[in-house]
């Protein structure tokens, strides 16, 4: 009989019941993967991923107003930062809280989203802070978790249109490991999903660093930095020490092996806020822009070790 039992595995799993030997809950056949960049304001790297699955970057509140014309409404963050549940509201939306982080989509996140899914009403909008590369880890694995006809190499080259980075190695091993969840493991979790949950302290502490560099680049954009610009500059580095200072004292209890990395951080800011501080010419447009880059490559040699990696 065991040619029965393929022949039969084949014809249900083509309809979409077996997945994995498991008959999947309420299981129909998937929506379709459309994968279609969009352009939204107040929204960045917008994709409709299926017909009722957006996924994109934090949203300003122009984007929400776009969300809600697009239907949108339940809004998922699988960010760190704080949901902006007010605004959300105002337009009509529920939010679902479900932080992951750079390494991985821990199983566990990745069943939460199917059943969030399978809980609050469509269409939904699932955000990361600029939607390149946790949100689309998050939105990919989802649809691997409820579409056993995508393909790993398929979810890994969505991943890569989505401009998710391929430093992130946790994020693409997660999407081709993902698998639809077992009736059992689904029914186990909680039907409860808070609108914000806590996050860790380093976390928040990220968020507020992640705000300052945001700052900081955008008034390295202006370019050569003299008079006001200069100054708008050396605050924003001012700004990111402190933040970065502070931070480096939170790992103190906790995580005192990420001590020497922070110290060398802030070491780096330090140097560059002092000579921001020589009262001497103009700072052209090349400086400016090796100062950025310069900031940069500090946050990602800590990350790369520190955060990136399980
Ligand atoms: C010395 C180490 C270190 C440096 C320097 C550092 N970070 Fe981080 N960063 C971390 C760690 C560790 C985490 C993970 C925290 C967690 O999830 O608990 C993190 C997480 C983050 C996050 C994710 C927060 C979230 O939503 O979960 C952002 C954004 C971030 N960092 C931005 C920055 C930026 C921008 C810079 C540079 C200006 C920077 N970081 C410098 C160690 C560092």
């Amino acid at each position: 009989m065991r040619w029965f039992r393929r022949e039969m595995t084949g014809i249900l799993a083509a309809l979409g019941l077996v997945i994995g030997g498991q008959v999947f809950a309420g299981a129909q056949e998937s929506p379709p993967f459309l994968l279609e960049r969009m352009q939204v304001e107040g929204l960045e790297n917008v994709f409709r991923v299926r017909p009722d699955l957006y996924s994109g970057g934090q949203p300003t509140e122009a984007g929400f107003a776009e969300l809600a014309k697009l239907g949108v409404k339940t809004v998922i963050s699988v960010d760190g930062a704080a949901p902006e549940l007010d605004l959300a509201r105002k337009y009509g939306m529920r939010y679902v809280h479900l932080p992951i982080g750079y390494d991985s989509v821990p199983v566990e996140q990745q069943r939460k989203l199917v059943k969030a899914r399978l809980t609050f009403p469509g269409p939904v909008y699932i955000h990361c802070h600029h939607g390149k590369h946790r949100g689309p880890a998050a939105v990919i694995s989802l649809c691997r978790a409820t579409d056993p006809t995508l393909t790993a190499a398929r979810a890994a080259d969505s991943l890569k249109v989505m401009g998710t980075a391929a430093r992130y190695a946790g994020l693409y091993a997660s999407v081709a490991a993902a698998r639809p969840p077992t009736d059992e493991a689904l029914r186990k979790l909680s039907a409860e999903f808070p609108e914000k949950v806590a996050v860790s302290a380093m976390a928040e502490q990220m968020g507020a660093i992640d705000g300052a560099w945001d700052r900081l680049k955008a008034a390295a954009k202006e370019g050569a930095a003299q008079g006001a610009d200069r100054r708008a500059l050396l605050a924003s580095v001012v700004e990111l020490e402190e933040l970065v200072t502070e931070a480096g004292r939170l790992v103190e209890g906790d995580a005192p092996g990420l001590k020497p990395a922070f110290t060398t951080a802030t070491t780096q800011i330090r140097r560059e806020r002092e000579s921001l501080e020589k009262p001497n010419a103009a700072i052209s447009t090349e400086d400016v822009n090796q100062l950025a880059a310069r900031l940069e490559q500090s946050c990602n040699q800590c990350h790369a070790v520190h955060r990136d990696r399980k």
